[in-house]
């Protein structure tokens, strides 16, 4: 286990191109705990192991940019639903099916947005909460075997939402928005879980009518190219509700960090010869459409990117994107096989590489390693990221930012059969 290795970063780290770096302390900071002030205000922090400043993780793209990292192919661990009303289930009830549309399908994404659309509260914050509730749904087949009287460890270094781990690829080439990623360790196990940043509540309270009108179009699509049942077809009369979900949960190993995540799936091959999950899922997009060079270039530098990393991550094969007007019409639909993107990128100037991508989360999940050392459900280590900065932290106890429930770490402390017992 991780902290059993040296706790000193020049003697944990044999590869000689490793991004890690002593942070240049030019603030002169001092390195003590300080629990109230905001994240932007925070002390930088050092681990306890460790003498002088502490190391930051730089985001520069040409310090990744060495051999494809090992990634496992991911496997479908579980499933789970949330329904109309957000509530959790164990099972693929809210699975869609595919159903492919013509090229040209004129699909209006206006319709129904003022009276079919029933919007998920995004005031609600439901951090890991779900995933939670589906490892505890899962707790016997999850925790390792060993000692059976023990209480549950999980055999994951990493429990997050595959979306988190999108921005963590995407990072050394994010030129806009900054993260913030709060980090708890619990039996072992590093949990992590997005916290909102200032300027992302600032522009989601700015947000024009435009945009929230922008934001349903891309539901609309799926509604016209989703049915919920193998033998149904899609309703475009229906109620666009986004508290639907249904989200895949996989198991998979990047270099040597073992990964346990979710992520939402759009839907799923209905042939019953398709292979089985994830490789039978369909990711729905989509994009306006593409009239001149310049848009296209747009397109390969930023939008296939996010689509390349959120599906990479969970092993879903191909996305099928509805290009679109400025009136919302849907004027022609595309297939892009993930394994083909990186192809359809190399003609252009300075794009992006996957295997970037791919070594920056490899070393962000081992800096979180490093760093996040005392294993306690309410400390929460604080990692923020600023376009053009380095990867710095803070380190909070029982503060607004710890994020395990109680029902969580009460269910997880107990003895496998303490419910059983009289
Ligand atoms: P598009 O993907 O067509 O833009 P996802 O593709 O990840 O399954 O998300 C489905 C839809 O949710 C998006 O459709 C978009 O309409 C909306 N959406 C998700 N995240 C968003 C964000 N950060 N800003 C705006 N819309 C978002
Ligand atoms: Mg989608």
């Amino acid at each position: 286990m991780d902290q059993h290795r040296s706790h000193n970063p020049n003697s944990s780290y044999q590869n000689p191109q490793s991004a890690y770096r002593r942070h240049r302390d030019a603030g002169g900071r001092n390195h003590c705990e300080n629990k109230r002030s905001r994240p932007n205000q925070q002390q930088q922090h050092h681990h306890h192991h460790q003498s002088g400043p502490a190391p930051n993780l730089s985001t520069r793209k040409e310090l990744y940019e060495r051999d494809f990292p090992v990634y496992k192919q991911p496997v479908e661990i579980g499933c789970f639903s949330l329904d109309s009303e957000r509530r959790f289930f164990n099972d693929g009830r809210q699975m869609r099916y595919y159903v492919e549309p013509e090229r040209n399908p004129n699909f209006d994404l206006r319709d129904g947005y003022k009276d079919r659309y029933i919007k998920r509260d995004g005031n609600v914050k439901e951090k890991l909460d779900h995933i939670l509730r589906w490892i505890l749904a899962n707790k016997s087949k999850l925790c390792s075997k060993g000692a059976a009287a023990s209480p549950c460890a999980l055999d994951f270094d990493f429990v997050t939402w595959r979306g988190h781990l999108t921005k963590l690829l995407t990072t050394p080439y994010e030129m806009r928005e900054g993260w913030l990623l709060a980090v708890t360790r619990f039996k072992g196990t590093l949990y992590i879980s997005e916290v909102e940043t200032e300027a992302a509540r600032r522009e989601q309270e700015n947000r024009t009518e435009r945009h929230e009108e922008m934001m349903y179009w891309g539901y609309k699509f799926e509604q016209y190219t989703c049915a919920d049942d193998v033998h149904s077809l899609p309703d475009p009369g229906g109620v666009v509700n986004t508290n639907e979900a249904f989200c895949t949960v996989v198991q998979t190993r990047l270099a040597d960090h073992r990964l346990l995540f979710s992520g939402e799936v759009d839907c799923r091959d209905k042939d019953p010869k398709a292979p089985a999950p994830p490789a039978c899922y369909v990711e729905l997009k989509t994009s306006a459409e593409i009239c001149t060079p310049k848009q296209r270039s747009n397109f390969h530098r930023f939008k296939l990117l996010k689509w390349w990393a959120q599906s990479f991550l969970p092993g879903v094969p191909r996305v099928v994107a509805g290009f679109k007007d400025d009136e919302g019409v849907v004027v022609n639909v595309d297939t892009f096989p993930i394994s083909k993107i990186s192809q359809l990128i190399k003609n252009e100037h300075n794009c992006w590489k996957p295997t970037v991508c791919m070594n920056f989360c490899c070393d962000f999940l081992s800096f979180v390693k490093q760093i996040a050392i005392e294993d306690h459900p309410s400390v929460v280590y604080l990692f923020s990221s600023e376009p053009r900065r380095d990867v710095t932290f803070s380190v909070h106890r029982d503060s607004q930012y710890s994020f395990l429930p109680h029902w969580f770490v009460e269910e997880m402390s107990s003895r496998p059969d303490a419910h059983h017992q009289p």
